[in-house]
C-alpha cells in the first residue's frame, strides 16, 4: 500500500538535483507495495520555503514532472543540510489525483507538509474544529488534516519544537499511521511517527557509530505535568462526541542524544528495501515513537513509559543485499521470485535441519516448544497466500502433532468473534508481517491469552514484533505482488516446526526420516520442475484468450488448486476456482463440458484412487484436462489432455513441486494477457487496512 520515503542530509552537501533523485529512485524501490499516484517535497529555490511535486499516476511520471520543474530553477548548488520528503499514494480517501497525492500541505505557504500511510478514523471531527477555525481544505483526503492541525498548533505554540508540536498532533489521531514531516519553519528537521503502519530510519555516517542504542526519552510524569497554554479548550478539537484534552508539554530538546558522527544522512523508509543502497543500519519504529532529526541528531521519544517498553531501539545491521531487491536478468520480479526457489528454500532450512543427526532446530521458538506441546489445539491464521500455506501443511501438522489444528481466514475469524483460550497456540502466518487482518487477529488472540507464534518473512514486522516467539521463514525480500517464494518457505516452515514438535515420538520416527530425506533433496527437484518452464508457456498459449479455468485435486494438493486459482485470478484477472476433488458431484461437475479449462493435480498418494475417479467424471463429460502427475506416471497420464510431470517426493511436501507450474501458468497467462505482474490492478503487497 502507500509509500514512505524521506532523505535528511546533515553537514553533506547536496544538490537539490541529487536529492530528488534520491527521493525518486527510494519512491521506485516502493513501487512493488502498489499505489496509484506519488509526490515529493523539497526546499524552493531560496531555500526559504518548500516546493511541491505531485503526480496521479506512476513514479515515471512524477520523474518526468521533477524533469520539467529542474528547467529553469537552481537545483545544482550544493546544500550542506536539506531534508525532503516523498510519497507513494493508495487511495482510500478521494480518487487518485494530484491534489490527493501526498505530500499534503498546511496552507498555501506549504509551511508544513506530510506523508502519510494508514487511515486516520477521527477526521472528520478534526477537520470540523479546523473548518471553525478558519482552514480551507483542497483534498479529500483525511491526511490533509495533519498538516493543518500541526500548522494550528504551531500558530498557537510558537515556542514548541516541531517534534512537541508533531507529539501533540498524534495525541489527537484515532486510526493508524506513518507520517513523516517537513516545515519550513524548522529548515534542516524532519520528524517522524507511526501507529500500526511501519516505519524504519536509515542511518549513514563515514565512521562506525559509536553506539547500537538510542535511547528512549519520555515525557514528563503523567503526576508532576504542568498545565499548559495546551491545554486550553479552545485549542481541543473534538472527538466524536467527547473532548480530547491536549497533552501537556514533554520534556525540553536539550535531551537530544547526538550521534557521535557530525556528517550524517538519515532515512525515512516504509521498508527496508527503500534505503538498502544507501546503509544497512536501521533502527525499526515502534508504534507512538516520534523520531526527530534536528542539528543533525536523532533522538526517538516516548509520551508515556509502558511496562514492555525496552528504553532504547537497537541499531540493527541489515542482511539484505542490494541484488535482492532488483530484477536483475529477469523480465519481472515475479518471474525472479519463482526461480528463486531453489535456494529460498534452502535459506529456510538453513542451520535449522540437520541432515547428519535429522535433528530440526527452530531458535526463534525453541523455548516455547514444551508449552506447545502442553496446548489445547493449534490455530493457523493469515490471508491468501500465507492462508494458503495454512492449509497445505494441516494434515501434516495433525499427523506430527497429534493436535487439533484450526486453519482461519484472518477476516473471517474476527467477524466470528472466535472463542479463544489461554491453552491456545495461534499462528500468524504472514510474508509482509503488516497484514492488517492478520495483525488485528493476533491482538485479539493475544489480549485473550493465548500463545502468539509469528511466521512471518520480514524482520521488524509489526507481527513478528507483537509475537511472543516465532520463526522467520528467510526467503529473502518479495517484491511482486503475488507471493511465490514466500508461499514455499511458509510451507517448509510449518513442516520444519511438525518435525520439531515430533521429534521425541518413537512411532512417527520412519515418517520423519521420510520428510528429512524430502526435505534433503528438495531444491533439486524445484530446479527439475523449472525446467517446465517451455511447456507450461506452451500450455499458456492454448488458455490465455480463455474466460475462466477450473483447477481441482484433493489431499495435501488441494491447497494447490486454492493456491494455483489465487495466482491465476490476481495475475490475470480471470475467473479461475480451486476445487476440492471430493466436491465434484456436490456441484461443480455441472461447470464441466469440452469447453471449459480445467487443470488436475493427480499424485500417487493416499487419494490418488478418489482422484482417479474424479477425472474419470471430469472425462465422462467431454473435460479435457491439462494433468500435472508424478514423473513417467503412464496410468494416469492416459487420462490427460495436456501432461506437466513433475519429480515425486513424500506426499506432504509435493504441495511445493505441484504449485511451481501453477506459478509459471499464472504468470505466462498474464505476461500473454498484457497485464501488470508485479503489480496487478486494484492489489497491493502489503494489505495495512482491513
Ligand atoms: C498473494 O499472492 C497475495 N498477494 C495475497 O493473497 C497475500 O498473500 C495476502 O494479502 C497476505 O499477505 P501477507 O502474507 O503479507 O500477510
Amino acid at each position: 500500500m502507500c509509500g514512505i520515503f524521506a532523505y535528511l542530509n546533515y553537514l553533506t552537501p547536496k544538490t537539490r538535483r541529487e536529492v530528488l533523485e534520491y527521493l525518486v529512485t527510494g519512491l521506485k524501490r516502493l513501487e512493488y507495495r502498489g499505489y496509484d499516484s506519488a509526490g515529493v517535497a523539497v526546499d524552493s529555490d531560496d531555500g526559504k520555503g518548500i516546493t511541491l511535486v505531485k503526480q496521479t499516476g506512476k513514479v515515471k511520471i512524477l520523474e518526468d514532472a521533477i524533469k520539467e520543474f529542474m528547467t529553469g530553477h537552481d537545483i545544482d548548488t550544493p546544500i550542506s543540510t536539506h531534508c525532503g520528503i516523498s510519497h507513494t499514494r493508495w487511495a482510500t480517501h478521494g480518487v487518485p489525483s494530484d491534489l490527493n497525492s501526498h505530500p499534503q500541505r498546511s496552507d498555501e505557504e506549504n509551511s508544513f507538509v506530510v506523508v502519510h500511510n494508514g487511515i486516520i478514523t477521527n477526521y472528520k471531527d478534526v477537520k470540523k474544529f479546523l473548518e471553525k477555525r478558519g482552514y480551507r481544505f483542497e483534498s479529500e483526503t483525511d491526511t490533509e488534516i495533519i498538516a493543518k492541525l500541526v500548522h494550528h498548533l504551531y500558530l498557537q505554540h510558537p515556542n514548541y519544537s516541531f517534534r512537541e508540536l508533531v507529539e501533540q498532533v498524534i495525541q489527537q489521531m484515532e486510526g493508524a499511521f506513518a507520517l513523516a514531516f517537513k516545515s519550513k519553519h524548522f529548515p534542516g528537521e524532519c520528524v517522524a511517527t507511526r501507529r500500526g503502519s511501519p516505519l524504519l530510519v536509515g542511518i549513514k555516517t563515514k565512521t562506525r557509530l559509536a553506539t547500537d542504542h538510542i535511547p528512549i526519552l519520555y515525557g514528563k510524569d503523567e503526576d508532576n505535568k504542568e498545565k499548559d497554554s495546551a491545554t486550553d479548550p479552545e485549542h481541543r478539537p473534538h472527538g466524536a462526541g467527547r473532548e480530547v484534552p491536549m497533552i501537556p508539554r514533554t520534556e525540553s530538546t536539550s535531551e537530544f542524544q547526538p550521534l557521535e558522527d557530525k556528517e550524517v544522512e538519515y532515512f525515512f523508509a516504509s521498508d527496508a528495501s527503500a534505503v538498502i543502497e544507501h546503509t544497512n543500519r536501521v533502527i525499526y519504529l515502534e508504534d507512538d515513537d516520534v523520531a526527530a532529526v534536528k542539528d543533525g541528531a536523532l533522538s526517538i521519544h516516548r509520551l508515556k513509559k509502558s511496562l514492555d517498553d525496552k528504553h532504547a531501539r537497537e541499531i540493527i545491521t541489515l542482511k539484505m543485499e542490494i541484488q535482492e531487491i532488483m530484477k536483475g536478468s529477469y523480465e519481472y520480479f515475479m518471474q525472479k521470485e519463482i526461480f528463486e526457489q531453489p535456494e529460498s528454500v534452502i535459506n529456510t532450512m538453513r542451520g535449522r535441519v540437520n541432515l547428519v543427526n535429522n535433528t530440526v532446530t527452530l531458535g526463534g521458538i525453541k523455548e516455547y516448544i514444551p508449552e506447545i506441546k502442553r496446548c489445547r489445539r493449534l490455530m493457523l491464521i493469515g490471508c491468501g497466500t500465507s492462508y494458503h500455506s495454512a492449509v497445505a501443511t494441516r494434515q501434516l501438522l495433525e499427523e506430527l502433532t497429534e493436535l487439533p489444528v484450526m486453519v482461519e481466514l484472518a477476516s473471517d475469524f474476527l467477524d466470528r468473534n472466535t472463542p479463544i483460550f489461554r491453552d491456545d497456540v495461534c499462528f500468524f502466518i504472514s510474508q509482509s508481517g503488516e497484514t492488517a487482518d492478520t495483525l488485528m487477529a493476533l491482538r485479539y488472540c493475544k489480549q485473550r491469552g493465548a500463545l502468539i507464534v509469528g511466521i512471518t518473512n520480514t524482520v521488524g514486522s509489526s507481527i513478528c514484533r507483537e509475537s511472543h516467539c516465532g520463526v522467520h521463514i528467510n526467503a529473502g525480500p518479495e517484491i511482486g505482488v503475488a507471493s511465490t517464494k514466500a508461499y514455499t518457505s511458509q510451507f517448509i516452515s510449518l513442516v520444519m516446526f511438525g518435525l520439531v514438535m515430533s521429534e521425541d515420538r518413537i512411532s512417527l520416527q520412519t515418517r520423519r526420516q521420510e520428510i528429512l530425506e524430502g526435505l534433503k533433496n528438495l531444491d533439486s527437484q524445484i530446479k527439475e520442475v523449472l525446467k517446465l518452464d517451455l511447456q507450461v508457456l506452451e500450455i499458456a498459449k492454448d488458455l490465455f484468450q480463455q474466460k475462466s479455468l477450473l483447477i481441482m485435486g484433493r489431499g495435501y494438493n488441494f491447497a494447490t488448486c486454492m493456491e494455483g486459482a489465487l495466482k491465476v485470478k490476481e495475475l490475470t484477472y480471470m475467473h479461475c476456482e480451486g476445487i476440492m476433488a471430493g466436491e465434484l458431484k456436490h456441484g461443480p461437475l455441472a461447470l464441466v463440458d469440452d469447453m471449459m479449462p480445467i487443470v488436475m493435480i493427480v499424485m500417487r498418494d493416499c487419494v490418488y484412487n478418489k482422484t482417479i475417479n474424479a477425472i474419470q467424471q471430469v472425462k465422462a463429460r467431454g473435460g479435457q484436462p491439462i494433468v500435472i502427475c508424478e514423473e513417467n506416471d503412464k496410468e494416469t497420464m492416459q487420462f490427460a489432455h495436456k501432461v506437466l510431470e513433475v519429480p515425486k517426493t513424500v506426499d506432504c511436501l509435493q504441495g511445493v513441486l505441484t504449485v511451481i507450474p501453477m506459478q509459471l501458468l499464472s504468470y505466462h497467462i498474464a505476461v500473454l494477457r498484457g497485464c501488470n505482474v508485479d503489480c496487478p490492478r486494484n492489489l497491493a503487497k502489503s494489505v495495512t487496512v482491513e
